[in-house]
């Protein structure tokens, strides 16, 4: 068991990836479902990484599609730790899109992405607490902690309308 906290820096991560027809949709642009497959897959790198270990999705929320990524695009993926209790991560992840012919940036698409890390018995583990560096890391764990608690409130409803699961 590790209680060292960790900075979100040493778990940062950024991905890349160009779209190309197989990712599209009818329209010809990203299909919204590859990009939430992208963004997982980050988020996953993340939560590995400041987890020291394997850590599943739990849920994916305020995931906003602000503008299309059209097919040809580069699309660059950025995903940080923001917020963490005993066994959990809240990764927020950002995603833009770089035109190489004009070096413009637009900001496309966000979400936050909660991972339990857990045992090889698939039960949750305690993982490092959160090493607040700045005002920033302060503010960003604060937010985290409301937006956590909205969460549990409502993981806890879910639970309650779907008992069969518990
Ligand atoms: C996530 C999972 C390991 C949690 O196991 P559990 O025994 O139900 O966990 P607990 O109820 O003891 O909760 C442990 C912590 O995780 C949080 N948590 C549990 N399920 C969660 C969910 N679905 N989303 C967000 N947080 C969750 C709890 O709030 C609690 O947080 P805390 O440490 O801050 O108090 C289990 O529900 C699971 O394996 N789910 C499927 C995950 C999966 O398959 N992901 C891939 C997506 S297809």
């Amino acid at each position: 068991m590790t209680t060292e906290k960790k900075s979100w820096r040493k778990s940062r991560a950024e991905l890349q990836r160009i779209v190309l027809p197989a990712d599209t949709n009818v329209l010809i642009d990203l299909y919204g479902g590859r990009l939430v497959e992208w963004i997982d897959n980050l988020a996953a790198i993340v939560a590995v990484k400041h987890a020291n270990g394997r850590a599943v999705t739990g849920s994916i929320d305020s995931l906003f599609f602000l503008s299309p990524i059209r097919m040809g695009d580069v699309v660059r993926m950025e995903g940080r730790v923001t917020y963490v209790t005993r066994s959990t991560m809240e990764i927020e992840v950002n995603v833009f899109t770089d035109d190489p012919q004009t070096d413009e940036t637009r900001f496309t698409t966000t979400a936050y992405l909660t991972y339990v890390a857990i045992d090889q018995n698939g039960k949750p583990r305690e993982i490092p607490g959160l090493l607040l560096e700045n005002d920033e890391d302060r503010q960003m764990f604060k937010e985290g902690e409301a937006r956590s608690k909205l969460r549990k409130e409502n993981l806890k409803r879910v639970r309650e309308e779907h008992r069969n699961i518990d």
